[in-house]
């Protein structure tokens, strides 16, 4: 009986799909990696650049450029096409341009067979999964938005810093959209198991001066600064999807925040947003509803509102 062999294709080879290609390379998470681009050539030169690294790779992977054909038998099909960023630009301002981006990749995935979990990565990504949920017609559970586990890693990387630990012994999480309305829930932040706000008022000596503000302020904008910078954001969003990714793939049952619909959850129907999910080879199995504080609520309310309306936005 020949083993069954997982694959993975990601549509769109730029900045971010490229490096989601390579940490799944390095890392050896698949045996079969397609990459699609628009630009037939821009594909084939990142696949074939990857190919120059299995030597190196702890898995034996077959790596090429191909069409839409190949997501067929695919199991995944991240979707990280995008336009480039624009200064000044919010992820929501996105909105009309990345939806014609997916009416044209989505028909043509559907159209090879793929019945497997589609990725989103793309901005607005809240949106886009779930234009691509509806453009799809797959179940709702096999659309994943990367959502705000991006945010929460690096709320994690800002509480650690602050506290002089490892990121991963931090537990902390963003909610609602993938941008500027985001939600920390600070009362659900531990570290060790201690709660953060705890940890700030026994030790306001030593850790005098931290703001919570400043480290939510850092966690939500500091993206704009990096894309402002080098033009795009890549590493962070590909080692989250890859997280995604394996989560799936290896059936994990894994906790992450990615934006997915909510069906009465913090009783809210019908909108893709960031909340804890957990993640197996399925897709969604199910989600987490946080006990959060009044004011939490509020803002969490305050930023599905706002992802509903560019939602409808998409029209019908
Ligand atoms: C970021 C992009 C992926 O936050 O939205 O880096």
């Amino acid at each position: 009986m020949a083993i069954k062999r997982n694959k993975v294709v990601v549509v769109g080879a730029g900045a971010v799909g490229s490096a989601v290609a390579f940490n799944l390379v390095v890392q050896g998470i698949c045996d079969d990696l397609v990459l699609i681009d628009i630009n037939r050539d821009k594909a084939w030169a990142e696949a074939t650049d990857l190919q120059h690294s299995l030597a190196y790779s702890n898995r034996n992977m077959n790596v090429r450029d191909g069409d839409y054909a190949a997501c067929g038998d695919a199991d995944i099909v991240v979707i990280a096409a995008a336009l480039p960023f624009v200064k000044g630009q919010t992820r929501l301002d996105l909105t009309e341009k990345a939806a014609g981006i997916m009416r044209s990749i989505i028909g043509p995935v559907m159209q090879s067979g793929f019945q497997g979990i589609f990725i989103v990565i793309t901005n607005p990504v809240d949106v886009m999964a779930y234009y691509v949920y509806k453009l799809s017609g797959l179940p709702a559970r096999r659309v994943i938005g990367t959502g705000t586990a991006l945010d929460s890693a690096r709320l994690k990387y800002y509480i650690a810093a602050v506290m002089k630990v490892d990121p991963r012994s931090v537990q902390a999480l963003c909610l609602g959209e993938h941008g500027d309305s985001q939600v920390i829930p600070w009362s659900l932040v531990t570290v060790g198991g201690k709660n953060f706000l705890d940890i700030l008022e026994d030790n306001r000596d030593r850790l005098q001066g931290i703001a919570i503000d400043q480290i939510a302020h850092n966690t939500s904008y500091i993206s704009y600064k990096v894309m402002n910078a080098k033009g795009a954001t890549t590493f962070g969003i590909a080692a989250t999807t890859v997280e995604i990714i394996k989560a799936v793939l290896n059936d994990e049952n894994k906790v992450i925040p990615v934006s997915t619909m909510l069906q009465g959850e913090y009783g809210e129907n019908g909108v893709y947003v960031g909340v804890p999910a957990v993640l197996n080879g399925d897709g969604v199995k199910e989600l987490m509803e946080c006990r959060l504080s009044q004011r939490e609520m509020a803002e969490f309310k305050q930023s599905v509102a706002l992802i509903k309306e560019y939602q409808a936005k998409l029209g019908e």
